[in-house]
């Protein structure tokens, strides 16, 4: 049997497969198309201090090799995700919940951040800083350093749980803001999330999404998201989850030999419900293929000599041949 099982710092995974961010919802609706209990872990709808529509309609739309979104962060609020959907995910789904949080202020990431760690189904906060389809906060945060480690800052004091800070890849230099997160307490990173994009109506000769423009997702980003993990491996100790573009178990195994501890797939499973199942399906066969006895000896494999790091505290004091046990990462060159 290959060995799937990873690790985020304290977050032990039975599988690196996790839902991205808003194209997951709460669960509920996941779990009637497959069985949730297979995912590694799972990751809530981003979540505001109020309930919010969202943008006007149209608020997606697709392109070759992907697809834009400009949701706007439609969700019902922290009082009643805390209250109803938590709770209920909870009784769906045994593994870690991470929970997703944004916000139009410091003080309002760090408000959610308090409201949402209250829950005991919470195992980690995922905070996101980089939504381009909103006015004046998201990825307005995200792609200034200053900013981002403000608002690490102000989340580190606001919950005791590991928070993952959620990286734009809209920016000129992803490590500047990555070393920023790190240096506040983060304790981990995601990345990435969309790439502001836009498309036209012939017609009309107008946007065709109402908010203008949108967020670029799917396999076209693939390449960018892998590059992004590779360069931020290299600047920070802190584990990092991989994102953007994944559909298939060997994009997996790419993303983790970039550099990425987990991976989170969005929108294959738009496409493809069963995308994260096929996935974790194909993953020990895809393994074989290439001779790999376990995942997590793949994690940061084509990084240079002396950069590498495995980020699995059970496997490393095996591997050290000493008792190792980091809260959030080990680091030992091979
Ligand atoms: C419809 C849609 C809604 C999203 N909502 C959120 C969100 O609420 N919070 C967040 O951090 N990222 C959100 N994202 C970004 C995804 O989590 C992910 O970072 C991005 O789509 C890249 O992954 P993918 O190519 O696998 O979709 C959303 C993406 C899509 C397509």
């Amino acid at each position: 049997m290959v060995d799937l099982s990873t690790h985020i710092g304290s977050l032990v995974l039975q599988n690196p497969v996790m839902p991205a961010s808003g194209t997951f919802g709460f669960g509920w609706e996941a779990s009637k198309l497959y069985d949730i209990n297979r995912l590694g872990a799972v990751v809530t709808k981003g979540t505001t201090r109020r309930a919010r529509a969202g943008n006007q309609l149209p608020r997606v739309t697709d392109c070759p090799a992907g697809m834009l979104n400009a949701v706007g962060l439609e969700n019902p609020g922290a009082e009643h995700v805390l209250s109803t959907e938590l709770p209920f995910l909870g009784t769906l789904y045994g593994g870690p919940i991470i929970a997703n949080v944004c916000g139009f202020s410091v003080d309002e990431y760090a408000y959610v951040a308090e409201r949402l760690s209250q829950s005991p189904h919470v195992a980690a906060l995922e905070i996101n800083i980089s939504c381009p389809n909103v006015e004046g906060g998201g990825m307005s945060f995200g792609t200034d350093a200053h900013i981002a480690a403000e608002i690490t800052r102000a989340v580190r004091k606001a919950t005791q749980k590991p928070i993952f800070l959620k990286l734009s890849p809209n920016v000129t230099d992803i490590t500047e803001i990555a070393r920023a997160c790190e240096a506040e307490g983060a304790d981990a990173l995601t990345l990435i999330n969309t790439l502001l994009g836009m498309r036209f109506d012939l017609q009309k000769r107008r946007p065709i999404l109402a908010n203008t423009t949108g967020g670029l997702s799917g396999p076209a980003i693939f390449p960018i998201a892998l590059r992004m993990v590779y360069q931020v491996y290299q600047a920070v100790k802190i584990p990092i989850v991989g994102v953007g573009g994944i559909s298939s178990a060997r994009d997996v195994i790419e993303m983790m030999i970039a550099g990425a501890s987990a991976v989170q797939i969005g929108s294959a499973a738009l496409v493809n419900p069963a995308a994260v199942t096929d996935i974790l399906d194909a993953l020990p066969a895809e393994l074989e293929a290439i001779r790999a006895g376990s995942l997590w000896e793949l994690i940061g494999a084509s990084q240079p000599p002396g950069n590498r790091f495995i980020n699995h505290p059970a496997k490393t004091a095996v591997l050290a041949g000493t008792p190792v046990i980091s809260r959030f990462v080990v680091r030992k060159e091979i």
